[in-house]
């Protein structure tokens, strides 16, 4: 994958993604160019003012662009069942699990669930199964020549390797530190994917479940967190470090791009920039053990079946 760019993304045309948090950063650049390559994609926004000007500054950029907006709010756990009842299409090749909040002030979503945990992952988590049957329809459809396949990727973080979930403390009710917060929720990102891949291959499902992260790229993210504290230093320091260190917008979609289109994508893989995890092309990623344990990876499920009540186990048989 040495300087795999996006005009390796194969074509796209007859397939139908969903990237979630599409109106901003990395979910624009990676809905722009499946778009550009040919597919159908519906911008998962919050707002439905961004993701108005999303669209037409998509429209702009790629003239005749197949896209429409849905609103989505991952922190509302009605917000994610109407999102996914209201998809109007039978099947569906994708679904990029890409919005995020970073080290937030503490708060909680509409269901009650920390922020970056609720929002990050369970939100997603919630998506994910809602979506499934539209997934798996598609693979049963999809010629097998069709180099992109059916694939459901998810966006994480290098931050990740702050730690590991904590199960009996899942929504830092018992101490909240924003960062351990975050990585917590990347790292649930990770296990998430290991067990949906897992689960995948034990049905006999040609759904390729992966991962990716983008590196350190100059988006809202870094700013977001501060500005919602009124911690004003830290948002003009965020602000320098996305003008100074970190890559583009444009690279930093890279990593999430080859997951969902390169052909012969592992499941279970983790791809990110090449160049220290920080910037370059997609090549595979460092990753931290944990976020391959198997127990770990079955707990969290059974956690968020329970505190989403999605249940995978009627659509995902083994
Ligand atoms: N940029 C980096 O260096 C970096 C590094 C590692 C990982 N990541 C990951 O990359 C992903 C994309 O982030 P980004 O850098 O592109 O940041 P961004 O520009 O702030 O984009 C985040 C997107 O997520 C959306 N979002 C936030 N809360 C939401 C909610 N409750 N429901 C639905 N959508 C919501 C945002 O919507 P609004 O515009 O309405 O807020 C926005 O569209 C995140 O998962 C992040 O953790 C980024």
């Amino acid at each position: 994958m040495a300087g795999w760019s996006v005009d390796g993304i194969p074509d796209q045309r007859g397939r139908t993604a969903v990237v979630t948090g599409a109106n901003s950063g990395l979910g624009y650049v990676t809905a722009r160019e499946l778009a550009r390559k040919g597919a159908r994609v519906v911008l998962g926004c919050r707002s439905e003012a961004r993701g108005r000007d999303a669209v037409a500054r998509l429209r702009g950029e790629v003239p005749g662009a197949d896209v429409e907006l849905g609103r989505l709010d991952l922190g509302d756990l009605a917000s994610v069942r109407e999102f996914a009842d209201s998809l109007p299409y039978e099947g569906l090749d994708l679904l990029v699990n890409n919005a995020g909040v970073m080290a937030m002030p503490y708060g909680t979503t509409v269901d009650g669930f920390e922020t970056q945990f609720g929002v990050n992952h369970l939100g997603h988590f919630a998506l994910t199964g809602l979506l499934l049957p539209a997934l798996l329809a598609a693979d049963q459809r999809a010629p097998v020549e069709r180099s992109s396949g059916v694939r459901v990727v998810t966006v994480s973080s290098m931050a990740h390797l702050v730690g590991t979930i904590d199960p009996s403390d899942l929504n830092s009710e018992r101490q909240y530190r924003r960062w351990t917060a975050y990585g917590r929720s990347k790292t649930a990102n990770l296990l998430f994917t290991h067990e949906l891949a897992r689960r995948l291959a034990a049905a006999g499902s040609g759904v390729v479940a992966a991962a990716a992260h983008p590196g350190y790229a100059a988006t809202n993210l870094q700013t977001a967190g501060p500005r919602a504290a009124g911690r004003r230093v830290a948002e003009r320091l965020m602000a320098l470090g996305n003008r100074v260190i970190a890559q583009s917008a444009e690279a930093g979609a890279l990593p999430a791009l080859y997951a969902a289109t390169a052909p012969g994508v592992r499941p279970d893989s983790f791809t990110g920039p090449s160049l220290a995890n920080w910037r370059g092309a997609p090549a595979p990623s460092r990753r931290a053990p944990w976020t391959l344990d198997d127990r770990a990876g079955e707990r969290l499920w059974a956690d968020s079946e329970r505190l989403t009540g999605v249940s995978y186990a009627d659509v995902l048989k083994a």
